[in-house]
């Protein structure tokens, strides 16, 4: 009953803002998704990947150099998992988890050059699998100070630019990500979230790195996650994600979840926050897909205005050509046929019955 609930009232609003998304609406105006904002090596890539089943390129020094978009489509049980990657004129479908790594880099190398810069174009990634929520999110450059051998000096600008465009739309909900074993409330990336967003009506963050905390850090951490640090209404979650170590061992993401769950368990401090679901990515992944449905619920009365003024204009425009291209062959130039005009015509009047029906 659960799952039919679930595809009754989740399905339709994301594939509404998919299908939007794919008849190209988005170079007009912005649609609802998550943008996953941080400082270099807070967590990121181990969040997405954590929530999406799949490893993503990920390490110490930059290496998310594109927005990356990852789209997550559960699909039927016995389905088979297949991902398709579009950048440019480039679209490719394959079907083995463990090629996605040198896919995104084969997609930032050409986007963003073999070395260290970043590039504002957009990387998606489409991942359909029967393991997956229904989530659409965007994976961006961490946060940088110092550039590194062979950045540009202003790297560190060049980001900040790339993610506010992304984190100031009012359409985007802002995943923080902060590490537990950093100074909280002089994060840059709360800091960014809130100056785009001063009531935290879009902004969730999450902690991650819970294993790192110092001894007798955990009740500062409990703080925070109280929202008595930096204040946000839709609060905090708590996650642990594989470390250097985990990974280096072959750690799958399956254990590493069941790993997760065990950790807090046994944690004296942080036990209580499984109850109160506050704390593991299948607990976030679940928040996220509710946060996202009701986002783009408040979402919809404005985007349905700004269609109809997109389309109001459309249609004015195409009153201009309501006769058609002239038929007179002084005037046609000389690589036109008649017939060809006459098809041409053809297809503005069934053009303009479109969108008369459609705005009737
Ligand atoms: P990004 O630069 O923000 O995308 O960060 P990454 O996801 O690449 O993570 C940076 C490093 O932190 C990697 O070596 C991860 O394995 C490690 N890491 C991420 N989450 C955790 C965690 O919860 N615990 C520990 N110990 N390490 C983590
Ligand atoms: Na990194
Ligand atoms: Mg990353």
């Amino acid at each position: 009953i659960f799952l039919q609930q679930w595809e009754a009232q989740v399905r339709p609003y994301i594939e509404m803002i998919d299908f939007m998304r794919r008849i190209g609406i988005e170079k007009e105006l912005a649609l609802p998704s998550i943008a996953v904002v941080g400082d270099q090596s807070s967590g990121k890539s181990s969040v997405l990947e954590a929530l999406s089943g799949v490893a993503l390129p990920r390490g110490s020094g930059i290496v998310t150099r594109c927005p990356l978009e990852l789209k997550l489509r559960k699909s039927n049980n016995g389905s088979s998992w297949a991902a398709t990657i579009s950048y440019n004129e480039v679209r490719e479908t394959f079907h083995d988890p463990a090629q996605v790594e040198s896919y995104v880099r084969r997609a930032q190398n050409m986007l963003a050059g073999d070395g260290v810069g970043i590039c504002e174009d957009l990387i998606s990634l489409e991942i359909r699998s029967p393991d997956v929520c229904d989530l659409t999110l965007i994976d961006l450059p961490g946060i940088t100070r110092v550039p590194v051998k062979g950045q540009p000096e202003d790297i560190g600008d060049q980001i900040r630019r790339l993610i506010l465009k992304f984190v100031s739309k009012k359409e985007t909900i802002n995943l923080v990500v902060v590490p537990c074993n950093v100074d909280i409330a002089t994060t840059e990336a709360l800091r960014m979230a809130q100056g785009v967003d001063p009531d935290g009506l879009r902004t969730l963050a999450i902690l991650t790195k819970p294993d790192l905390v110092d001894k007798g850090a955990e009740a500062d951490i409990l703080q925070v996650l109280q929202g008595k640090v930096v204040p946000l209404k839709k609060g905090y979650t708590i996650v642990r994600c594989r470390g250097q170590s985990d990974i280096n061992e072959n750690v799958s993401l399956a254990e590493a979840t069941r790993q997760e769950k065990e950790f807090f368990a046994k944690n004296t401090h942080f036990s209580h926050l499984l109850e109160e679901q506050r704390a593991t990515i299948p607990c976030l992944s679940t928040r996220l897909t509710k946060e996202l449905v009701e986002h783009i619920k408040s979402s919809l009365p404005s985007l349905r205005d700004q269609i109809h003024i997109h389309l109001s204009a459309a249609r004015f425009e195409l009153k201009n050509y309501a006769d058609g291209p002239p038929l007179e062959p002084e005037r046609m130039g000389p690589y036109l046929s008649k017939h060809y005009l006459i098809s041409v015509r053809e297809s503005v009047k069934q053009m303009t019955e479109k969108y008369d029906e459609a705005h009737r």
